[in-house]
């Protein structure tokens, strides 16, 4: 399987879900377990290109797939635009499913439905609204 753009040879039982292995042993732990039900979301990866939740998807479904991990985004030490943004405008709040919720604004960003740029307005007006009053 190609694991953040690295061919990644693993031999592990089919039926064990796919966060559970690239969590467990490909060391990629910016993916969280949430709910492990394929419900919130904090799991999400993207599996040749389409958001997954991998709490729900068997390693041996994704077997010959492109995994695309949180910690396959980031390039040449350089954030992309999305954790940049995150990081930016203070959005991560306790961080815990802030990988899933990257990797889903990707898929949305490449298929046009949503822009770096709105995603940053959005952000910032949260903060704002949700500053202490003085
Ligand atoms: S952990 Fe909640 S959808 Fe996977």
């Amino acid at each position: 399987m190609l694991i953040n753009g690295a061919e990644r040879q693993i031999h592990v039982d089919p039926e064990r879900t796919l966060l559970n292995v690239v969590r467990d042993d490909l060391g990629l732990t910016g993916s969280k377990v949430g709910c492990g039900d394929g419900k919130c979301g904090a799991c999400t990866l993207l599996v040749n290109g389409q958001p997954v939740q991998s709490c729900s998807m068997t390693v041996g479904a994704a077997a010959g797939s492109h995994i695309m991990t949180i910690e396959g985004l980031a390039q040449a030490g350089q954030l992309h635009v999305l954790q940049a943004a995150f990081l930016e405008t203070g959005a991560f709040q306790c961080g815990y499913c802030t990988a899933g919720m990257i990797s889903r604004f990707e898929w949305e960003e490449l298929r046009g439905v949503v822009s770096v740029a709105l995603l940053v307005l959005l952000f910032s007006v949260i903060r704002l609204l949700t500053l202490p009053m003085a």
